[in-house]
């Protein structure tokens, strides 16, 4: 199997969703392969590339955008791009989509009560005790999509079920042979 194009896979979801995990193990499955691949995470890009941005409607799209324009050029040069940000909002989603063309949007959904009780940072508590403002599922939206080029149920399906439908939507589409 080897890699035809570059396209951006786009993990969408609430904290402790899975975003993470789902990427990493792909990224680890797609190396196996040989493939070109960059993983952009927001809890790295917002060490480096967004430092100093928030968590206000604002600050979340210029994250968004900031992360898509870097994913847009590399996909652009043949490489799978692999995102995990929450990306809360619908419309700066579909904005980055339209940008990048070779787009393939990915919800990473569990319900907000299995999130929150999995609480793998111990943030869900702080944002309930009012420690952290502006959480996601809490005290902010998030936006589900409408139209996601594929759903993975992390409260529903094993991990391992979760990548290979990612690994087989991208061979429907063309993206591996
Ligand atoms: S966004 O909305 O797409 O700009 O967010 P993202 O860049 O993915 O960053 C999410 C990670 O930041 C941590 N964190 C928060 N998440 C949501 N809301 C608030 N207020 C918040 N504060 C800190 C958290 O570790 C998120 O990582 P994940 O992997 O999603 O749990
Ligand atoms: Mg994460």
């Amino acid at each position: 199997m080897t890699q035809q194009r570059g396209v951006t896979v786009w993990f969408t979801g609430l904290s402790g969703a899975g975003k993470t995990t789902i990427s990493q193990a792909v990224a680890e499955k797609l190396r196996s392969l040989d493939c070109k691949l960059e993983i952009l995470d927001g809890d790295i890009v917002r060490q480096n590339l967004t430092k100093g941005l928030g968590f206000s409607k604002e600050d979340r799209d210029e994250n968004i955008r900031r992360i898509g324009f870097v994913s847009h050029l590399l996909t652009r040069n043949g490489v799978i791009v692999l995102v995990s940000a929450i990306s809360p909002y619908r419309a700066v989603r579909e904005e980055v989509k339209a940008r990048i063309g070779d787009f393939v949007e990915v919800f990473v959904n569990a319900p907000l009560a299995v999130c929150e009780d999995r609480d793998v940072k111990g943030l869900y508590k702080k944002a309930r005790s009012g420690e952290i403002a502006n959480f996601t599922g809490i005290s902010d939206p998030y936006e589900p999509p409408t139209d996601p080029t594929l759903e993975c149920r992390t409260d529903l399906e094993s991990h391992e079920e979760s990548v290979n439908k990612v690994l087989d939507t991208l061979k429907e589409m063309g993206y591996l042979s």
